[in-house]
């Protein structure tokens, strides 16, 4: 990655009608339909970006997508690339640096992950308040990081205080239970053993996933204020473990969306 491949992603962007988009919202696993609330959609498909990577998991359907929801101009990831496709830390982040690089103020970031505190269930929301990164790696661990900005990056705060409360506002007035918790970052792809749930409870996770904790690192780089949500897809209760199947973790989260949608409608409106 260099400073001028993004300056070339976003030219090809802008000329494609990417115009100054203050908002960037990534979509995780059967998390993609908030993209019907996008008005007047420019769509660029991750494969025609110069420099984006290429996306490979068949339910990613991989788009770039520009409009407009609640009056604000948004940019929004269909889709994301994980360490588990074989990427590494600087390609799953390059499209948060290129959406900076057009203009965004304001990161929000979805996944799917398995509930580590049993006290959350199957379809539940959970607001994201810090990580732990179990992904062996760092999206800032590069020879040429100092050209981006600092290496030392500060991560007392990762999740932007301000965006929280109106997640949390939002949340109580439309009546959506949300949960908040700490998120660990796994590369994946198997899902965890036993012994792994147990290890993640012990080290003070509230939920698992494969995603989020490089792109919150890139934004939290950037001084890009990030917000992110979870929703949770099955239980890692080790002494009741029930073998995970990815349709059903697609088919819950589907159900669990239109929550997530009012969440992010109503945060967008308010930023
Ligand atoms: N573990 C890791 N990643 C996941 C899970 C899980 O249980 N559910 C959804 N993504």
């Amino acid at each position: 990655m260099t400073k001028k491949e993004l300056q070339e992603t976003t030219v090809y962007l802008k000329s494609k009608g990417f115009d100054n988009p203050e908002v960037g919202i990534v979509l995780g696993t059967g998390l993609g339909k908030l993209v019907d609330e996008i008005k007047d959609p420019i769509v660029a498909h991750y494969n025609q970006i110069p420099f984006f990577p290429l996306a490979t998991v068949e339910f990613h359907s991989g788009k770039l997508i520009f409009g407009e929801i609640e009056g604000k101009k948004v940019v929004v990831m269909q889709g994301r690339f994980h360490l588990y496709e074989g990427y590494d830390f600087i390609d799953i982040t390059y499209p948060i640096r290129a959406m900076h690089e057009l203009g965004i103020k304001k990161l929000l970031i979805s996944n799917a992950a398995g509930s580590i505190n049993l006290d959350f269930k199957k379809g539940d929301l959970m607001l994201i308040e810090d990580h732990i990164n179990l992904q062996g790696g760092s999206p800032l661990a590069f020879k040429d990081v100092g050209a981006f900005g600092h290496r030392f990056v500060d991560m007392s705060e990762p999740y932007d205080v301000e965006m929280r409360k109106t997640i949390i506002d939002a949340a109580t007035d439309e009546n959506i239970s949300l949960q908040k918790g700490v998120y660990a970052s796994v590369i994946g792809p198997e899902l965890e053993t036993k012994a792994e749930y147990r290890y993640l409870k012990l080290i003070g996770a509230d939920a698992v996933g494969m995603s989020t904790v490089p792109e919150v690192i890139v934004a939290n780089h950037l001084s890009l204020p990030v917000a992110a949500i979870s929703v949770i897809t099955d239980e890692g209760d080790p002494d009741n473990l029930q073998p995970i199947d990815i349709q059903e973790i697609i088919k819950v989260a589907g159900e669990a969306e239109p929550k997530m949608i009012t969440l992010f409608k109503k945060l967008i409106k308010q930023l």
